[in-house]
Order: structure tokens, then sequence, then C-alpha cells
């Protein structure tokens, strides 16, 4: 028996939807435990492309996809990636937690609405909800899953919100009318649609585990995007990071047995917030574009630069990760030279922490080791020896800086393109 957790180390984007799938052979159950649809997992399996939003990357493999307590879910986004999955012949084996939050329009409307407030101080959400869903649940004003299966409690509370919820609305000064039987009978369907995979997924997995079952647990974004680790405010809110995971599925942290840390070869990031790597030269858009760095989620570009050490070793250091897994390596094929950064400079002093104040952040002079770039390699290489040497002496400075031993390396997007180490 396994739980193997996988978490993004960097700021979303790493290819976790690539490696969970390539992990989930092995797993009966592949779990997301935070986040919702403000995250987009790609898997290609042969020509065929799946971009997932909340339903767990494991259920291309045909587990058993478990949607946890932790996660907020948009219930017309999720019954229609449900929908698209089985017009696809997958139809999708899938538990959601009795406790997971519900994403109302509300919530949309206030994310968008507070964006457009902090204009250029905007954080650049995904405007599907995500913050203002979370900060709803911690203000103990949300709406779960359960809630949805009985029209007469979801009737009670949205009396107590829907007001509250207008007055907000209208101090924005946006012409929008919250319309309350409306609502109610949307999100009684949404109930009725859903009640089939609404259950104690709490107890589900704790029996899996005594069962010595395996256990894939598959994080949404990456720990610099985690609400307390990440470059707040520019964060998104929830916990990224391993201690995210079990608080979202109701497992006991001694049960996970490996953490592995995805790490992108190279730095991406969309929205607005610090990335202290970013390369606005020609070598960020070569990156940009040999790597496809297009938003999953909202198409928007995905800024690029070089690897961050310091990033890397802050996730390895707050998630206690035990193996990583190193994605995109063959986008950086083909530069003369390639660089990482192994210190940042702070006010004429080299330091080696990620620092909490975003001002410190901004004035952040990245300190880098240069190496030598390596040609094109064939994307179905199968051993790490079969690596040109020079992304061979790349790999092993990853490893030797973080101290982590490196388990897998992505060549290609595809199922295949996988070298187990
Ligand atoms: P996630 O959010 O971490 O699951 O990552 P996304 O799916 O949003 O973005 C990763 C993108 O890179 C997707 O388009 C993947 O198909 C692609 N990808 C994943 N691994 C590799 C790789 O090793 N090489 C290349 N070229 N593309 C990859
Ligand atoms: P995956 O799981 C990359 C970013 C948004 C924004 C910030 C807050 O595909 O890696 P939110 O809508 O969550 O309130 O936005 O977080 N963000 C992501 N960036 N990958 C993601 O998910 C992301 N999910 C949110 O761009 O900067
Ligand atoms: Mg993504």
């Amino acid at each position: 028996m396994t739980v193997t957790l996988v978490i993004g180390t960097q700021w979303g984007d790493e290819g976790k939807g690539k490696v969970v799938d390539y992990f989930s052979k092995h797993a009966d159950y592949v779990v997301r435990f935070q986040g919702g649809n403000n995250a987009g997992h790609t898997i290609k399996v042969g020509e065929e492309i799946y971009k997932l939003h909340v339903t767990p990357s494991g259920v291309i493999q045909g587990k058993i996809g478990v949607i946890g307590n932790g996660v907020v879910i948009d219930p017309e986004s999720l019954l229609k990636e449900i929908e698209d999955l089985t017009k696809r012949g997958i139809k999708p084996k899938l538990l959601i937690s009795d406790r997971a939050h519900i994403i109302m329009p509300y919530h949309k409307i206030l994310d968008g609405a507070e964006e457009q407030y902090l204009g250029d101080k905007k954080i650049g959400t995904t405007k599907r909800g995500i913050g203002p869903c979370y900060s709803d649940k911690v203000a103990r004003n949300g709406i779960r899953t359960n809630d949805l299966l009985d029209k007469n409690t979801l009737d009670v509370l949205l009396d107590r919100i829907l007001p509250i919820k207008q007055k907000i609305i209208d101090a924005y000064g946006i012409d929008i009318h919250l319309n309350k039987k409306e609502i109610l009978e949307t999100f009684a369907n949404y109930g009725n649609r859903l009640r089939q995979y609404i259950t104690t997924t709490h107890i589900e997995l704790n029996t899996a585990i005594q069962k010595e079952k395996n256990i894939l647990l598959e994080g949404a974004q990456g720990t610099m995007l985690d609400v307390d680790f990440g470059t707040y405010p520019f964060t998104t809110s929830s916990h990224t990071i391993a201690g995210g995971s079990t608080i979202g599925i109701g497992i006991g942290p001694k049960h996970i047995n490996e953490i592995i840390g995805i790490v992108k070869a190279y730095t991406t990031r969309v929205g607005q917030g610090p990335l202290p790597t970013e390369l606005l030269d020609k070598t960020g858009t070569y990156l940009q574009q040999k790597g496809h760095e297009f938003g999953t989620t909202t198409n928007r570009p995905r800024r690029c630069g070089w690897l961050d050490l310091i990033v890397v070793n802050h996730s390895c250091m707050i998630s206690g990760i035990t193996k990583l897994a190193i994605t995109k390596l063959d986008v950086l094929s083909g530069l003369s030279k390639i660089k990482i950064c192994t210190h940042y400079q702070l006010d004429k002093k080299t330091i080696d922490y990620f620092p909490a104040n975003i001002d410190d952040v901004a004035k952040i002079i990245p300190v880098y080791k240069e190496f030598k770039g390596w040609k094109e390699f064939q994307s179905d290489t199968k051993q790490l020896t079969d690596l040109p040497k020079e992304a061979q002496i790349y790999l092993s400075f990853i490893e030797k800086e973080t101290k982590v031993p490196i388990a897998l390396i992505s060549t290609g997007p595809g199922r295949t393109e996988t070298i187990e180490v």
C-alpha cells in the first residue's frame, strides 16, 4: 500500500496532469485535495489531449477519481467536464466529498469585481470565484455539496447569504440582481445531478488505506501560489503544499509515504506578482513559444524564466519532498547556454531563502550558474544515460543542490515521453 502525493514546486503548470496520469497506472484512487477549476491539467495519450480542471487526472486511466473536501466545486463546470469526458468514451468514476464547498454565482461576480476594483494592483486571478468561495468557507458562510441535496436546507442558506452578497454587489456599483428563486432551482438541480457521486470520501479513503489500496494525491497550482508560503498576496486561496493534502481529504499525515515535487526545467507564471528569474528577452519568448506556455484554463501567455533553485528548495523544505519529477527538459534543448538561479542578492546581501515581504521580493537580483546547452534529443529516450551529457550535468546539479533524488524525467507531453530513473 502506498499513498503518494504529487505537488507543484513552482507557480503551477509544472506538468502535474502529465505526471499524475503517468503514475496513475499503479493507483486505485486518484484524489484532488484543494483548488478548483482555476487549475488546468493536461494529459496527452497518443493523439488525444485532455484538459481537466477539477476532475482528478487518474480518471483517464479508468481509476476512481476523488474530489476531496478541500476542493471548491463549480457544479456547472464539473458537470460539463463529466459530460465532455463521457462523450469521448471516458465515463469518470467519481466520488465527491459531502463537505466540499460550492462556487456560487456571486463568488464569480465578486472575483471579477474585486479584480476590477484593484486595477493595476490586481492579482490576475482566473476569475473562477476561487478566492471569494474560500473566503466564505473560512467565514462560515459557505454552501457545501451536502447542502445541495436538500432543497429546504439550500433555501434557508440562500435566505441568510444572498442579502449580504447583494449588498456587496450593489456597493461595487454592479447592476446584477441575485434572483433567489432561480439560484435555488439551478443549484438544487445541480445537486440532483451530482447526488450519485456525493459521499463520505474521507471514510472511503481511510477504508482504502486499511485495505492497502494505492492512493495518488494530485495537487493543483504550486508552492509559490500557496496562500501562506507563496508570493502573498499574489497567490491562490488554498494550501497547495503537502500540508494541505491531508486536511483536504481527511487522512492522517503519517499515511503519506512519498511526496513527489514536480519541477519544470525552467520557470513559468501566469497572472501578476513577482517572478525573480523572469526573462523579458528573446530567450523568454523562445521558452514561451517552444514550451507552448499559454494557460490551460485562461489561455493567457505564461511568463517564462530560468529555473530558480531558491524556489525549488523552499518547496522541498516546506513540503518535505522525497523525490523530484523534472518536466519539459526537451524545451531547453537547442539553447547554447542555460542558467540556474542558485542565490539571490537583496540589498547587496547574498541570501538563500525566499523573503516574505513582497517589496523585498521585487528587489531580488538572481545569481546564476551557467550551463552549456545541449542539442535536441529523441523524445522517446528511455534511459537517463542516453540523454545528452550536458543535460545529465544539468539534472545532477539540481539533485545535488536540492539533495532530493530525481525519480522521473519528462521529455514531452505524451504519456510515453517519460524516463523513470
Ligand atoms: P499542470 O497544471 O501542472 O497539470 O500543467 P499544464 O497542463 O497546465 O501545463 C503543462 C503543459 O506542458 C501541458 O500542455 C502539457 O501537455 C505540457 N507538458 C507536460 N510535460 C511536458 C514535457 O515534458 N515536455 C513538453 N514539451 N511538454 C510537456
Ligand atoms: P494548475 O493546477 C497556474 C494563479 C492565477 C493567479 C493566482 C490566483 O493548472 O497549475 P485564483 O483564480 O486561484 O484566485 O488566481 O493563481 N493560478 C494558477 N497559475 N496554474 C494554476 O493551476 C493556477 N491556478 C491559479 O493565474 O495568478
Ligand atoms: Mg495548469
